[in-house]
C-alpha cells in the first residue's frame, strides 16, 4: 500500500514515532539525512514485526517520491538549522497542497515564518508539539496541533491512533493555526520546569529539613501520588529516589552532578509571558533555579564565605502535600494566563478546555488535576482566572495556609524555595485589592512627570511636587 505519510528524521523520538504509526495499521516511509539511523532502524522494525508497513527511502528526494499527495511529510529533526535547510531541500519537491509537519520543540516565532515561507509555495507547515519523551511517542504521546484546518483533515486519521488516551479520548487537538501547536508545547514545557523544580524543593525539605532517607521520601511522594497530588512527574521521582547508585554506594541521585540542563522551552516560556505583559513567575523561578544550579563554583565559594548550614525545619509533611497542591494549582493558572494572552495577541481562539484534555496522558505534565482544570474551563472559568474555580476553593484552603507555613519555616531555616515562594508571591499579589503600585506611580510622576490615575477619578495627573 501507499505509505500515508513520510518521517523524515530516525533519532530516538523520530523512530519511535514512525514504529507506533507502523504499529497502528499506519503505512509509512522514513529516511534519514545520514543512512545510518536508517539502517539502524530496519532490524527494529522487524524485530516488531512492522517491516510490510514501513518503506525505507535513502534521502530526502526519495521520501518525497515515495508519498501520495497530497503529501504529508513528518520532520523530528533540530527545529533549528537543519529544519531550515531541510525545508530549503523539500520546497522545490513539493507540490501544493502538500504539508510539512515539524513535530520537534520549536520556538513557535520561527514557526509562524516557516508557515508563512511554505504558504508562499502553496505549501501548509504545522508546528506539532509532541510530549511524553521517547517511551511517550513510541506508545502514546500527547500532540498539539498548530496548523491549517486542511491539514488537520489530512493529519488527524494518523494523529489520533498514535496518542495517548485518556479513556476512550485521543490526547491529541487541533488547537489553532501556525504556531499556535507549538507555542501551547512550550507552555507545556515551562509548567514542566516549575513543577520538576516545585517537587526537587520539596524533596529537599523532606531529605535534609526532615532527615529522611530517599527510600523514605520515596514511599512519602508514592502516598501522595495516590491522591490529588497524582501526576507522572510525582510519580517519577519517587521512582529515581529508590534507585541506588550502581558505582558507589548511597542513592543514585546523590551521585548526579547538581547542575541542571535545559535546552531553552522553559526559558521561551519565560520570555514570551514577560513579552506578553504577563508574568509566569513559578516558571521564572525555575528557569532561575536552574541557571543557578550551573554555578555551581560560585555557590561553593558563596557558601565558603557566608556558611551554608541550615537551621531545623519546623514543617509538617501533610502541609508539603497540601502546599505542593496549591502551588500546582497556581502554577498551571499562570500557565494558562500566558495561554490566552497569546491567544488574544495572535488571534488563535486557544480552547482552553482542549488543551487541558490534551494534557490528561501521554505528556510530561500529565496530572489528576487537568481533569478539574478542564472541567472548570468546560464551567466558563475564565482563562486567566483559573484559580477563583469552584473546584479549587478547597484546595486553597487548606494548601494557602500550610503553603505559607512551609514557605515562613523553610525562609527561617535558610532554604531556597524559588518556585514555591513564588506562587504565595503571585497569591498574596493577586489576594490585594490594594497594591504597592501607587508608591511606584508616585516614583515615575516625580522623577519623570509621568502622571497617574487617581482613586478618587479626579483629574489631577500630577503629585505635588511638581507644583
Ligand atoms: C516532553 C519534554 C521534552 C524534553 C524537553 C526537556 O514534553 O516530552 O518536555 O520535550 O524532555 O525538551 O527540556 P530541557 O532539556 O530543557 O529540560
Amino acid at each position: 500500500a501507499d505509505p500515508k505519510i513520510g518521517v523524515y528524521g530516525l533519532g530516538t523520538m523520530g523512530s519511535a514515532l514512525a514504529l507506533n504509526m507502523a504499529e497502528k495499521g499506519i503505512d509509512i516511509a522514513v529516511s534519514n539525512v545520514t543512512p545510518d539511523l536508517i539502517e539502524a532502524f530496519v532490524p527494529r522494525a522487524e524485530a516488531d514485526g512492522l517491516t510490510d508497513r514501513v518503506t525505507t527511502a535513502p534521502d530526502l528526494a526519495a521520501l518525497v517520491q515515495a508519498l501520495p499527495r497530497p503529501r504529508l511529510l513528518l520532520a523530528m529533526i533540530p527545529s533549528t538549522g537543519p529544519i531550515d535547510e531541510m525545508l530549503g531541500q523539500v520546497i522545490p519537491m513539493l507540490d501544493e497542497g502538500d504539508t510539512v509537519i515539524d513535530a520537534g520543540n520549536a520556538d513557535f516565532h520561527d514557526t509562524r515564518r516557516r508557515a508563512v515561507q511554505l504558504a508562499e509555495h502553496g505549501l501548509n507547515f504545522v508546528g506539532l508539539g509532541v510530549s511524553g519523551g521517547e517511551a511517550g511517542a513510541r506508545k502514546g504521546p500527547s500532540m498539539m496541533f498548530g496548523g491549517a484546518q486542511a491539514s488537520w483533515d489530512g493529519l488527524k486519521p494518523i494523529l489520533e491512533p498514535i496518542a495517548a488516551r485518556f479513556g476512550d479520548a485521543p490526547c491529541v487537538a487541533r488547537l489553532g493555526p501556525d504556531g499556535a501547536g507549538h507555542f501551547v508545547k512550550t507552555v507545556h514545557n515551562g509548567i514542566e520546569y516549575a513543577d520538576m523544580q516545585m517537587i526537587a524543593e520539596t524533596t529537599d525539605l523532606l531529605r535534609g529539613g526532615l532527615g529522611m532517607s530517599a527510600e523514605k521520601v520515596a514511599d512519602v511522594l508514592e502516598h501522595w501520588n495516590d491522591g490529588a497530588l497524582g501526576s507522572y512527574l510525582v510519580e517519577i521521582t519517587a521512582e529515581v529516589l529508590r534507585y541506588a547508585d550502581p558505582h558507589g554506594s548511597g542513592p543514585m541521585v546523590d551521585a548526579i552532578l547538581d547542575k541542571a540542563g535545559q535546552k531553552g522551552t522553559g526559558r521561551w516560556t519565560a520570555i514570551e509571558a514577560v513579552t506578553l505583559g504577563q508574568s509566569a513567575t513559578m516558571i521564572e523561578g525555575a528557569v532561575a533555579a536552574r541557571a543557578w544550579s550551573s554555578e555551581k563554583p560560585l555557590r561553593e565559594a558563596t557558601g565558603a564565605a557566608f556558611g551554608s548550614a541550615r537551621l531545623n525545619l519546623a514543617v509538617e509533611p501533610d502541609d508539603l502535600e497540601a502546599a505542593l497542591l496549591a502551588a500546582r494549582v497556581i502554577e498551571y493558572a499562570q500557565g494558562f494566563r500566558i495561554l490566552e494572552a497569546a491567544s488574544k495577541e495572535y488571534d488563535w481562539s486557544l480552547d482552553h478546555a482542549a488543551i487541558a484534555e490534551t494534557w490528561r496522558a501521554g505528556c510530561i505534565i500529565r496530572a489528576k488535576m487537568l481533569g478539574d482544570i478542564a472541567t472548570a474551563f468546560h464551567e466558563g472559568i475564565a482563562a486567566d482566572r483559573l484559580f477563583l474555580a469552584p473546584a479549587f476553593a478547597d484546595v486553597f484552603a487548606v494548601g494557602i495556609p500550610a503553603l505559607r507555613r512551609v514557605v515562613a519555616a523553610a525562609v527561617t531555616a535558610g532554604y531556597p524555595l524559588p518556585v514555591l515562594s513564588a506562587a504565595l508571591g503571585f497569591w498574596d499579589t493577586m489576594r490585594q485589592p490594594s497594591g504597592t503600585a501607587n508608591v511606584i506611580q508616585a516614583q515615575r510622576d516625580f522623577f519623570g512627570y509621568h502622571g497617574f490615575d487617581r482613586v478618587d477619578g479626579k483629574d489631577a495627573r500630577h503629585g505635588p511636587w511638581w507644583d
